[in-house]
């Protein structure tokens, strides 16, 4: 696995508990090192464990040696970053290529190259071409196999998988890596082998599509505002049409995280290379990136324009529960624009206080729920962390009645209002 990072050793360590030797590479020694002592970066429910487990079994073991690490290996998934390029939309492919320049210098014997990690179409055919150059072409299979992982549920997306999706334009690829998933298909996964762009393509039009189902429910929470009505009832009401399916119909503050974003701007921009225009993703882009203001115009009226000195407190700051991933989470847009109208910022997070927001004037993290909301005008629900589902306003709140803006719906409207709680929330 190349690259340890949230999508290469999720996948190692799971490839590892189904049995197979692996070993997770990475160039930064430091990480490695940690690893070595169990010490998983990144903010996984359950990933440490396993990662202990089966260090100590050694089926599981870590290098910064890539070289040797690929010559010893007989399939090879690249999981490196393909972050959106610093000031456009596309897809920084830079580690991709530098790591297959890596391996076509590497190639002892015949290897399955995998692209985990979300690459635009006909990426694959790039890294063939740099293969080729060194390698004759029976040498090596590239093969397309994006994940479906979500953060917080990484483990059991895995395990459990809706469908395992395998790009390649060879059987003999397809046969190895479908024994390589066995253990999972046999279990009932859905198994795909498709070609190696199709497989590249689906995971843009997966994820974008999901992108698109929520702002689609944000909008229409939006009207509900305005039309008295409950976006939970629509929720339900549209989501038992099979047709539709119920999840990802939950109406929130603008979606975030490291794929989203990253992955309906570089779909787009394929798309504008390929000569095509998505139309409905560009709007779902649009639409996502206005609804922080939007929001931020909602916490204006609740405080009657009034926000230089309010005190406000976020619970929650990260771009959904179960991680500590700050990337483009709505917070980043919401807390500085608040802060720079002078509002004084208070906010509790479960995974603890942010580096993004150290440099913000009048913006400071309290380690508890009840530290936090002291003394608030304006208590923010941003994130839905369990930690906050039953929390007893009534007893924390001492001093003047705070107003609370549940932007994750997670109360029931009715019983923080006969707490004597002025209560919004979105859509309802
Ligand atoms: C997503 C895809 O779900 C996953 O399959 C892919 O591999 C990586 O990207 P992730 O970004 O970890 O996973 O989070 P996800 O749970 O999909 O949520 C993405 C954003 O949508 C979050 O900001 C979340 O708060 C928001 N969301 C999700 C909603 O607002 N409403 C919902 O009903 C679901």
């Amino acid at each position: 696995m190349i690259g340890t990072g949230y999508v290469g050793l999720v996948s190692g360590v799971c490839f590892a508990d189904l049995g197979n030797d692996v070993v997770c590479v990475d160039k930064d020694i430091s990480k490695i090192k940690l690893l070595e002592k169990g010490k998983v970066p990144i903010y996984e429910p359950g990933l440490s464990e396993l990662v202990i487990k089966n260090y100590k079994n050694k089926r599981l073991t870590f290098s910064s040696n890539l070289k040797k690490s690929i010559k010893e290996s007989d399939i090879i998934f690249i999981c490196v970053g393909t972050p959106t390029k610093k000031g456009g939309s596309s897809a920084d492919l830079t580690q991709i290529y530098n790591v297959a320049k890596e391996i076509s210098i590497s190639i002892n014997k015949f290897k399955i190259i995998v692209t985990k990690s979300t690459v635009p179409v006909a990426t694959g055919d790039e890294i063939e071409k740099i293969l080729l150059k060194k390698n004759s072409k029976k040498k090596f299979s590239v093969v397309s196999n994006p994940e479906f992982l979500r953060e917080g549920e990484a483990l059991r997306d895995f395990i459990y998988p809706d469908r395992i999706v395998v790009g390649s334009n060879d059987k003999r690829s397809n046969r190895i890596l479908k024994s390589l998933y066995n253990p999972l298909i046999s279990k009932g996964a859905s198994y795909i082998h498709t070609t190696r762009r199709s497989a590249e393509l689906i995971k843009y039009a997966s994820n974008s599509f999901l992108a698109t189902k929520i702002t689609f429910i944000n909008e229409i929470a939006n009207l509900c505002e305005k039309t008295g009505v409950n976006i939970e009832d629509i929720s339900i009401g549209i989501g038992l049409d099979k047709r539709i399916g119920s999840r990802f119909l939950r109406a929130g503050p603008a979606y975030g995280g490291s794929c989203f974003p990253k992955d309906t701007k570089a779909i787009v921009s394929t798309a504008d290379k390929f000569k095509t225009n998505l139309s409905v993703i560009k709007s779902v882009i649009k639409s996502n990136e206005n609804r922080s203001n939007l929001l931020l115009n909602r916490v204006y009226e609740i405080l009657n324009k009034k926000i230089k000195k309010k005190i406000i407190t976020f619970l929650g700051v990260t771009f959904k529960a179960n991680t500590d991933d700050m990337r483009d989470s709505s917070s980043m847009k919401m807390i500085p624009a608040l802060s720079k109208k002078g509002a004084i910022i208070k906010y509790f997070d479960p995974t603890g206080s942010k580096k993004e927001f150290e440099k913000i004037k009048n913006v400071s993290y309290e380690n508890s729920i009840k530290k936090s909301i002291m003394g608030a005008d304006l208590v923010i629900i941003h994130t839905e962390w369990n930690d906050f589902k039953s929390i007893n306003f009534k007893n924390l709140n001492k001093g003047k009645k705070f107003i609370i803006y549940d932007m994750r719906n997670i109360y029931t409207p009715s019983k923080i209002k006969i707490q004597g709680f002025k209560y919004f929330s979105i859509g309802r």
